[in-house]
């Protein structure tokens, strides 16, 4: 295979590496060892690995360093951290960034230049992994090119907690700019890494927050965390960087604190200024829970629902959106409701959480039927308004017992 000659891509890198590099450097994809050797240089750099995937790469580096005794360098074959062991200050990636490319119908295979079918895969799965491999206050430089698509390296650097700044870009002949970015951990990333949250995935995003799991390891676990078991996967919440709304996850934490209390919501294990950690609830969205289920669980499950929501009522606090929960409420293994988002709680004289999952009931009447569960819309409107109008266990009770019949 042959190996990478430096071009303009490894001279824009290279300029900033002669800048930033600094104690135990990791050289990822060193090709011609370019970057290695530039960062040996520096005062600063304590050692350098050297790695790299091309064999043919490995060979003639760890001879020209031999030839050089440069003793601060050491060369491995890897591929991305695979033979790779302990945490670097500096982590320097001039990844193959190109999308896949084709002759006829045959792909072009270069390791040293294709990135996978967009360009970004290889990237992806670099910083999937590169967390666990920088210190708290590491630095990544990471080279990439608007071919390789800028919105989506973006995304999938904010989507590991890290956070970036672009250094320089440099337009380059056929429409194309190379870019060099400095990433380094997020603020939230290194308090979740204090408090042993690791393995860390993003998972999706809602409305203002970004969802992401983890694993506490009792072991590790800091007195914050109540949770008994041994290992526990975790959800944490993050407030997005477009959302304004610090207030809501703080809301949502204060609330979960109290409900928690009556066994509602998902248990919260500690939270920060923007983001927080809780017990991750592993289960179905109630309304595919529902088309999986049969009869009785299903109206256990309401009932089960339907009395949280009681709860919130005597506690005087609107949940806010019972009567469209789709996403709201997942149901566990052993058919146990949980309540999510708690963002919008807050404290009303007219409590709705009752009245808003029976008009939820209602409008899934069908999905219902098709279980053999039958209501009368009416009946059922006709019985959540006397309760609205006078709220007490004896109206619920009705409610109830007319939904399990
Ligand atoms: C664009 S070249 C950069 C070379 C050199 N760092 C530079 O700046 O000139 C990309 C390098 O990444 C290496 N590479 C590709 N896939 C790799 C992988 N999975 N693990 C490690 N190195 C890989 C290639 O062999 C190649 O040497």
């Amino acid at each position: 295979m042959d190996i990478y000659q430096p071009a303009e891509d490894s001279y824009l890198l290279q300029k900033f590496v002669r800048k930033y590099a600094f104690g135990r450097v990791l050289d990822l994809g060193t090709g011609s060892g370019i970057q290695a050797l530039t960062a040996v240089e520096r005062k600063d750099v304590r050692e350098v690995i050297a790695v790299d995937i091309n064999e043919n790469a490995i060979k003639e580096l760890k001879k020209e360093v031999s030839k050089k005794k440069i003793r601060k360098i050491a060369v491995k074959k890897s591929d991305l951290f695979s033979n790779v062991k302990d945490k670097f200050d500096t982590i320097i990636f001039n990844p193959p960034y190109l999308p896949q490319d084709k002759i006829g119908n045959e792909i072009i295979e270069d390791s040293a230049l294709y990135g996978g079918k967009h360009g970004w895969e290889l990237s992806e799965k670099f910083f999937n992994k590169v967390n666990q491999f920088l210190v708290a206050k590491g630095k990544i430089l990471f080279l990439f090119s608007s071919l390789t698509n800028k919105e989506k390296i973006e995304e999938i650097i904010s989507h590991n907690l890290l956070e970036f700044k672009e250094l320089e870009k440099q337009k380059l002949p056929m429409f194309e700019t190379l870019y060099v970015y400095l990433i380094e951990k997020s603020k939230i990333l290194k308090e979740l890494e204090r408090k042993n949250i690791e393995n860390l995935k993003y998972l999706t995003h809602g409305k203002r927050g970004n969802i992401f799991t983890g694993i506490s390891d009792k072991s590790k676990r800091v007195k914050t965390h109540f949770a008994k078991k041994e290992i526990v996967k975790v959800g944490i919440k993050v407030k997005r960087k477009e959302s304004s709304a610090i207030e809501r996850m703080r809301n949502e934490a204060n609330w979960l604190k109290i409900l928690n209390k009556k066994n509602i919501g998902p248990r919260l294990l500690f939270s920060g200024e923007d983001y927080l950690v809780y017990e991750f609830v592993e289960g179905e969205f109630i309304l595919d829970w529902i088309k999986d289920n049969n009869k009785k669980d299903i109206q256990k499950v309401l009932v089960a629902v339907l009395k949280q929501c009681f709860e919130l009522d005597q506690l005087g606090v609107n949940k806010e959106e019972m009567h469209h929960p789709l996403k709201h409420i997942i149901v566990t293994k052993d058919n146990h409701p949980v309540l999510l988002d708690f963002e919008r709680c807050s404290r009303s004289d007219k409590v709705k959480n009752v009245t808003q999952f029976v008009e939820f009931i209602c409008r899934i009447r069908e999905e219902l039927e098709n279980k053999d569960i039958k209501l009368n819309k009416i009946d059922l409107r006709e019985k959540a308004k006397s309760y609205k109008d006078d709220i007490n266990p004896k109206n619920l009770e009705i409610i109830i017992k007319y939904l399990s019949s």
